[in-house]
C-alpha cells in the first residue's frame, strides 16, 4: 500500500484544490496531507464553504477555521490567509467550541488584511436574494464583503483591535447599503425582517433609522477583537518567508474551479477566485511557488448547490426545482423513502445518489444536485487546476448497473457569438464554454458503462480494484487528459489509494 505523502516528492508547496463545483472531498485530503506539512493555509471564501472531515468515529465540519486546526497540537500553523472573507463571530464560535474540548489553538495566524465579514454585508446577501434572479448564495455575506473589497470600503481585520477606526470606516461603510435599501421596494420591511432572524442574532444589531445599530456592530467587534487579538498578523509576510525557508505548506482551497468568479460558470459563482492562482494570491504567495496542484473530482458523478446550468444533472429542471424547494434531508427522505440508484427515472436515480453519497450540504444542508460526470467541464477545468486529479467518492456509484459519463456537450441554442467564433445549433462542444448563456443551452452526450457492482471500501491497492472501476478511470484520464494520483474510497484515511 503506498502512502499519499509518496505523491510529494521534492514538493515543499502543495495546493488542494477541486475542479468541480466544490464539495468534492478536499477536506479528506487536506487533512489527511496535515501530517505532511509545516503550515496549512487557507487563502479564498470564507464560511460559505464547509470542509468535512472524519477522524475516527467523529465528524467535524469547519466553516471558516483551516481544516488543520486539529493538527495544532502536533506542531501545525494554520493561516487564514488575507484573500479569506472573514467572519469573526463564526471564527469565534469555533474556537470557542474547540476551546470547550480542551482544544485552544495555539498556532493559528489570522491575516490581519482579510476582509471581514459584518451583519451588514449578511443583510445585503439575503436582500439581494429576496430578488429575481437569486443565485443561491450561502448567506453567509461573502459576495458583498467581497464586493466592498474591491469597491474600496471594505473592513479588515486588523480594524477589530481599533474600535474607533472601526466605528468611522462601519458608517462609511454602510452609507451606500443604506441608500440601497430606501431604494427598494418593501426595503425597510425585508431588511428588518433579515435582521431579526437567528443568523443575525434576532435583531441584535437592527437600528430603526439607518437600519443598522452601529454601537452594538462596534461593541460585539471589539469584544471578537480581545478574542482574536492574540492570532491576528501579518500572515502575508510569514507565509513568503516560509516558503523561502522551504517549509512544507498545504494550501487548502475552497469551493471549486467551476465556482471561480474569474473562471467558473459565470454568473452563477462564489465572489472568489478558486483556481490555484487566486488560492496562493491569498495567502501571499505566487502561483509559481506552488509545486504540485492536486485537484479533487468526484467520480463518476457532479454535485452543485444552488443556482446554475448543470447539464448533466440527473431530473433535469425537475431535479434544480425538487432541490430548491425541499430544504433538508430529513424532508427528501420522508418524500421519497424507496432509493433505488437504478431507478429508470433520472430524478429518482438522482436521489438515491445523494442520499448514497449524503450529499447535503455541509453548512446549510441544501440538497446539492447530482448530475454524472461531465469531460468537456473538466477538460475546461484542467486548464486551471492541471491534470493532477484525486478521485473521490468512489464506494458511492458501487451499486450501480450503469454509468453515464459525458463525452461532449451538444449546442442546442439560438446562434451567438463566443470570442472568435460563431455557435451554431447542433455543435458538439468537446471542451465545455463556461458562460451560463451557452452552458444552459448545452444537451449531454453520453458513453455508457458497466458498473462494478460490488463493496470497494476494502480495497487497499490499485490492483484490488474491479476492472470496470479501472476501465471508467482509465476512460477518463484518457478523454480529458488527466492523470489520476490517488483514489479515494470512502471516508476513512485508509480509504485511500495511491497510484
Ligand atoms: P456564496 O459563495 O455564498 O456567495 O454563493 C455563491 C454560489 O456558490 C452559490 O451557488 C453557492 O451554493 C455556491 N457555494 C459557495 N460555497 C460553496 C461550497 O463550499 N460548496 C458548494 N457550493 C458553494
Amino acid at each position: 500500500m503506498k502512502s499519499p505523502t509518496s505523491l510529494l516528492n521534492n514538493v515543499s508547496t502543495l495546493a488542494i484544490v477541486c475542479s468541480q463545483w466544490g464539495d468534492s472531498g478536499k477536506g479528506k485530503f487536506v487533512d489527511l496531507f496535515s501530517d505532511w506539512a509545516d503550515v496549512i493555509a487557507r487563502g479564498t471564501g470564507g464560511a460559505n464553504a464547509g470542509h468535512t472531515i472524519k477522524i475516527g468515529e467523529e465528524i467535524r465540519v469547519f466553516n471558516l477555521l483551516p481544516s488543520g486546526i486539529l493538527h495544532d497540537g502536533d506542531g501545525k500553523i494554520n493561516v487564514i490567509g488575507s484573500g479569506v472573507a472573514f467572519d469573526p463571530k463564526i471564527a469565534c464560535n469555533e474556537l470557542e467550541a474547540l476551546g470547550r474540548e480542551g482544544k485552544r489553538p495555539e498556532r493559528l495566524r489570522i491575516s490581519h488584511a482579510a476582509h471581514l465579514v459584518l451583519p451588514q454585508h449578511i443583510l445585503m446577501d439575503r436582500l439581494r436574494e429576496t430578488k429575481k434572479g437569486k443565485l443561491g448564495t450561502t448567506l453567509r455575506g461573502i459576495g458583498p464583503t467581497y464586493v466592498d473589497h474591491q469597491n474600496r470600503i471594505g473592513l479588515c481585520v486588523n480594524d477589530l483591535l481599533n474600535p474607533d477606526i472601526l466605528r468611522k470606516k462601519i458608517h462609511e461603510n454602510i452609507g451606500p447599503k443604506i441608500e440601497t435599501i430606501r431604494g427598494m421596494k418593501r426595503g425597510k420591511e425585508l431588511a428588518r425582517e433579515i435582521m431579526h432572524q437567528e443568523f443575525l442574532e434576532w435583531g441584535a444589531f437592527w437600528g430603526d433609522v439607518s437600519f443598522f445599530n452601529v454601537s452594538a456592530i462596534v461593541d460585539r467587534c471589539a469584544e471578537h477583537g480581545k478574542l482574536l487579538e492574540p492570532y491576528i498578523s501579518d500572515t502575508d509576510s510569514f507565509m513568503r518567508d516560509a516558503e523561502r525557508r522551504g517549509k512544507r505548506i498545504l494550501l487548502e482551497g475552497s469551493q471549486g474551479i467551476l465556482l471561480s468568479a474569474d473562471h467558473g460558470t459565470y454568473p452563477q459563482v462564489t465572489s472568489c477566485d478558486c483556481s490555484p492562482e487566486g488560492l496562493a494570491k491569498g495567502v501571499g504567495l505566487r502561483e509559481r511557488d506552488v509545486d504540485l496542484t492536486l485537484a479533487t473530482m468526484k467520480a463518476f458523478y457532479m454535485t452543485r448547490v444552488g443556482e446554475g446550468p448543470f447539464p448533466t444533472e440527473l431530473g433535469g429542471l425537475q431535479s434544480a426545482e425538487h432541490c430548491r424547494k425541499c430544504r433538508s434531508r430529513e424532508l427528501e427522505w420522508e418524500m421519497f423513502p424507496d432509493l433505488d440508484m437504478n431507478a429508470e427515472n433520472p430524478l429518482l436515480q438522482g436521489i438515491a445518489i445523494r442520499a448514497a453519497g449524503n450529499e447535503y450540504g455541509a453548512t446549510t444542508g441544501r440538497l446539492r444536485r447530482i448530475g454524472w460526470l461531465d469531460l468537456p467541464l473538466a477538460r475546461y477545468a484542467k486548464t486551471f487546476v492541471g491534470k493532477n486529479v484525486i478521485l473521490t467518492k468512489l464506494d458511492v456509484l458501487s451499486p450501480c448497473k450503469t454509468i453515464k459519463i459525458c463525452t461532449h456537450h451538444a449546442y442546442f441554442g439560438p446562434l451567438q457569438r463566443v470570442a472568435e467564433k460563431e455557435l451554431k445549433r447542433g455543435v458538439m462542444l468537446e471542451t465545455a464554454i463556461p458562460h451560463s448563456e451557452v452552458l444552459s443551452s448545452c444537451a449531454p452526450s453520453y458513453e455508457e458503462f458497466d458498473g462494478w457492482m460490488c463493496d470497494i471500501r476494502g480495497a487497499r491497492s490499485w490492483r484490488e480494484l474491479p476492472p470496470q472501476l479501472k476501465k471508467l478511470v482509465q476512460y477518463v484520464e484518457r478523454g480529458a487528459g488527466l492523470k489520476v494520483r490517488a483514489l479515494s474510497i470512502g471516508p476513512e484515511r485508509s480509504e485511500t489509494i495511491v497510484r
